[in-house]
């Protein structure tokens, strides 16, 4: 077993969910739950739109309490079902070939429903559902009751609950999300694609995203002493006016109670109110990409002498601003921005990213010395802030469209008030690439939200992306930072120029295109060389933009178009191409060459890389244009020993050398100062023998949560990688831990990332044998007509087919039948008795238990009678009360069996010798073993620890 060290990485996960200093955190009525898990999952919409328009907390289908999720898959969140659909070539590109959004409405609409129960303790608390982001246009009920709708696929959004919900009981939330538009133009995923919350609070509680907590220096210059300013937001959701005494505590990164404070205040009943304070120390130790210290700070507040609420934050003390000839400045001193955008998907889980993935994300990002991280073009999640805070990344924080209109600032807001405590959070961008950047409107629009910003968080400098050149009207001027997306050369130094006092900064450069492994372009299997050779007309190679930014300080540095491919835009190709090949990492977070170009221009460590591989049977004899990327100051290429000459290194470049192609090793040495400090070397494999696994991590926790992120490779007898091998592997797991997805980051793969469990369903109609008899209430739930044992032979026979149903206005009947049902039919994971439509409510008995109630005469009404039936005969009743018009049962009934899950077979190819497999935790602590094998090859089998952890809260 081999494990690709991840020192730092380890070291964060471990510690990411331990409470820092302080303790009393039990003694606040505050918590925070993840409602993640156990929730089902249904793609389609047989039910419309779940809402009742006339009637308040009468929602139907899966928004109504009885409907029956039984047969529904089980999923856990993050989930993003976009990736379970297969590749089809009509679907859109730019969204990575997925059938969903415009032209798929089969696709596009799901339902999640979780159940879950309040304990009676809950009496007298707020409480909150909290959502981290749905793709997209969603409905959330609870308990049948309508709790809001949210349309953006990426703002965070939460409802408070309390009105609506069953303290001591059971309750029901149900999602309709309706992914059947799309807001960007690259792969969005579709679903509860981030976590979600339940939060409880006391009646007089912090308000949500109410701490803003922020460092101030002098002239913005770091010093000796810091000020702290501090901001609460109080919210009183009770008839009382209330006392509140707030309580300050700021710990330092060693866990030390560095600095405190109080303030007091009244609030009105139902009233927010905000307290502010600043509190100075001495010697603050200052967060940076290289140094991220964090900080806690502890507020809790109490009201008559008990604590009612108590949070921790987590800040960092640093200073960002721009100047405009020095560039972008960190702690008060020039600091280049080494970034790069991305969006937010990965191989094998689409939009759908476990934490643990988004610190695997930024550590690799951080692997090439990226320092700097463009959430584009969307809020990102807040556990990607998380993660940056903790590894060490400077964010641009994007926004994802240009608007001064109500809706579009109040999502503003949200981003805002949720992201402004993250020391990482350098820099705000309003927005990416928009049609009227150039415009007086465009202009207008722009000032506006950057006022609207500043007022909400004054400590940032805010830019947007434009992709424009030499112009300063519209946004250009409007905003604070220039930012430049592409556009290098005249340009850039003409606008300078023309705008001395206005500081710039690379928004979006690069745009360069490669695959990995891949050394000779391929239109047909959609591959681009990976020689940095390739970039469509607006954008450049890798060398082109960074050796025009290094040299112009004034520019601050920039972000590269991107650091990891993503699904969709499958630049400069289409299909058989379904994702970007713009990420110096693929999908998987596989390095391309071009990695080792930045590694070498962006870090301090030694750096020399040759490319291409060296296996090229055929090609004996004929030259082969070998590239070195290296940071010394010569360097000296060899052929199996032989000296191929010594070539001088030019800043920001690259070597390269014709080599006639013979099969062995070629090899490098690096020299500063006429001594070796670096060598490399490639050498030819033979063919494919084994299959390795290699574990990103030694071990993970056992909270349900963690993954284990394993590298899968092909290699010959010796345990050389072959770059060339493209085998099938095929996995199994046992232990504690389940198979999340899979990837190979080759762009035109179009094998599955996720296998579902299937779980086929059998319908059966149920239309015979029905006697119907008006009675005068229905609703009177001891009726002898609902007995199982009741006589109705002498009752009338009933169609329950038909459209229209016997009874009249104003009336109300039992219908009955017998179903037959055997012990083998009952060994389904779900039995559902579905009424297409019962007109206008309907009370249902099985064998004289209450199996249900529907009110809503327009969409089918599902049971779960699986409980409630047993071999042989069982007897159904309904008791169906007809408010207008005809009413009955009608159009037909059926029960539904559903197979238990079987579970699916998990494979996928290596593409030029290299697959991920994604494995996830489960709250079970013990060994996971995942074992791989391909045909002709000698398998492998790795084992990973699960360890026991405490998982953070979570709602059973
Ligand atoms: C930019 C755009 C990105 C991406 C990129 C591809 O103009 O902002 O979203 O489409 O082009 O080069």
């Amino acid at each position: 077993m081999k494990f690709i060290p991840f020192r730092l990485l380890s070291v964060v996960l471990l510690t990411i969910f331990q409470t820092a200093a302080g303790a009393f955190a039990a003694d606040s009525p505050r918590e925070k739950l993840l409602l993640d898990f156990g929730w089902k999952f249904h793609l389609g919409n047989e039910w419309g739109i779940g809402q009742s328009l006339a009637k308040a907390g009468t929602g139907s289908g899966p928004a109504d309490i009885w409907f029956s999720d039984a047969s529904w898959r089980t999923v856990n969140l993050p989930h993003d079902w976009a990736v379970e659909l297969p590749f089809d070539p009509n679907a859109d590109g730019s969204h990575g070939f997925h059938p969903v959004g415009p032209g798929f409405p089969q696709n596009s609409v799901a339902w999640y429903r979780r159940t879950f129960a309040l304990p009676k303790a809950d009496a007298g608390k707020r409480l909150w559902l909290d959502f981290d982001g749905v793709f997209r246009d969603c409905t959330v009920f609870v308990n049948g009751w309508f709790v809001g709708h949210h349309e953006s696929g990426y703002s965070s959004f939460r409802y408070d609950i309390t009105d609506v919900a069953n303290v001591g009981g059971q309750n029901v939330v149900a999602v309709k999300v309706d992914a059947s538009q799309f807001e960007g133009w690259f792969y969005e995923g579709a679903g509860i694609y981030r976590h979600v919350w339940l939060v409880k609070t006391s009646p007089l509680a912090i308000a949500p995203d109410g701490v803003f907590v922020y460092s101030q220096f002098k002239n913005n210059m770091p010093g000796k002493t810091v000020e702290i300013r501090l901001q609460t937001q109080l919210l009183n959701s009770q008839t009382n006016a209330a006392h509140a005494k707030v309580h300050y505590e700021i710990i330092s990164p060693e866990g030390k109670a560095v600095a405190s404070d109080n303030e007091s205040t009244r609030l009105k009943p139902w009233a927010q109110r905000a307290v502010r304070s600043e509190i100075r120390f001495r010697s603050p130790e200052l967060w940076s990409p290289e140094s991220p210290k964090l900080y806690q700070l502890v507020t809790t507040v109490e009201s008559n002498g008990k604590m009612v609420d108590r949070q921790e934050t987590t800040f960092g003390i640093r200073t960002v601003a721009f100047d405009p000839n020095k560039g972008f400045l960190l702690n008060g001193k020039p600091y280049v921005l080494k970034g790069t955008c991305n969006h937010q998907d990965m191989a094998g889980v689409g939009a759908a990213l476990p934490d643990a993935l988004q610190y695997f994300r930024i550590a690799r990002l951080k692997e090439f010395g990226d320092n700097a991280y463009r959430t584009s073009h969307n809020a990102p999640t807040p556990e990607l802030l998380d993660a940056c805070d903790r590894l060490g990344m400077l964010v641009m924080d994007e926004n994802r469209l240009l608007g001064s209109d109500a809706a579009n600032l109040e999502r503003f807001k949200g981003q805002i008030l949720r992201d402004r405590n993250h020391p990482s959070v350098a820099i705000w961008s309003i927005c990416n690439e928009e049609s009227r950047q150039s415009y007086p409107d465009g202009g207008r629009v722009g000032a506006h939200m950057q006022e609207f910003l500043k007022q909400l968080d004054p400590t940032r400098p805010v830019t947007a992306a434009e992709n424009i050149g030499d112009t300063y009207s519209g946004l250009m001027g409007a905003l604070e930072v220039r930012g430049w997306n592409y556009h290098i050369g005249q340009d850039m130094d003409n606008y300078h120029k023309e705008h001395p006092l206005q500081p710039e900064v690379g928004t979006e450069q690069g745009s360069t295109v490669s695959t990995r492994g891949i050394y000779k372009n391929d239109p047909v299997r959609g591959y681009v060389s990976a020689y940095d050779e390739n970039a469509p007309a607006w954008a450049h190679t890798a060398e082109r933009w960074w050796s025009f930014f290094a040299v112009r300080p004034w520019l601050s540095g920039g972000f590269v178009w991107t650091g990891f491919d993503y699904r969709g835009e499958p630049t400069p190709y289409s299909w058989p191409c379904i994702n970007s090949h713009f990420g110096i990492l693929d999908t998987c977070g596989f390095p391309k060459d071009n990695f080792w170009y930045y590694q070498a221009w962006w870090t301090d460590k030694p750096v020399l890389h040759l490319l291409p591989h060296w296996n090229w049977p055929g090609m004996e004899g004929k030259d082969i244009d070998v590239w070195c990327y290296a940071n010394c100051q010569q360097v000296e290429l060899f052929l199996n020993g032989q000296s191929l000459g010594r070539q001088t290194m030019t800043n920001y470049s690259h070597l390269h050398w014709p080599v006639k192609y013979a099969p062995g090793v070629l090899s490098a040495k690096g020299y500063t100062d006429g001594k070796v400090v670096s060598e490399t070397r490639v050498e030819t494999t033979g063919d494919p023998a084994a299959v390795e696994l290699a574990p990103d991590r030694p071990a993970i926790n056992a909270d349900g949560e963690d993954v284990s992120v394993i590298t899968v490779s092909v290699a010959d007898a010796q345990h050389r990688v072959v770059p060339v091998a493209s085998n099938l592997v095929h996995f199994s797991l046992s232990g504690p831990g389940k198979l999340l997805g899979v990837g190979n980051g080759d762009p035109s793969c179009h094998e599955p990332d996720v296998f579902i469990p299937q779980s086929p369903v059998r319908t059966v109609p149920a239309n015979d044998g029905w006697r119907w008899k008006k009675l005068p209430n229905v609703y009177n739930q001891r009726l002898p007509e609902f007995r199982t044992d009741f006589d109705d032979t002498n009752w009338d026979t009933a169609n329950v087919q038909s459209d229209s149903g016997p009874l009249g206005e104003q009336e109300q009947a039992v219908f009955r039948t017998k179903i037959r049902v055997s012990e083998e039919d009952l060994a389904a994971q779900a039995v559902e008795l579905q009424f297409n439509r019962i007109d206008d409510e309907g009370f249902v008995y099985v064998n004289g238990r209450r199996a249900g109630e529907s009110h809503d005469w327009q969409s089918p009404a599902v049971f779960d009678v699986k409980p409630f039936l047993h071999p042989g005969e069982n007897a159904i009743a309904v008791g169906v009360s007809n408010w207008s018009g005809p009413g009955g049962i009608n159009q037909g009934v059926t029960l539904q069996f559903a197979a238990k899950p079987v579970a699916p077979e998990w494979k996928r190819s290596v593409f030029n010798g290299l697959a991920q497999v994604i494995v996830q935790s489960t709250r079970e602590p013990g060994e996971i073993r995942l074992a791989a094998s391909a045909d002709g090859l000698s398998p492998a089998t790795v084992t990973i620890p699960s360890q026991p952890c405490a998982p953070r809260p979570f709602v059973p």
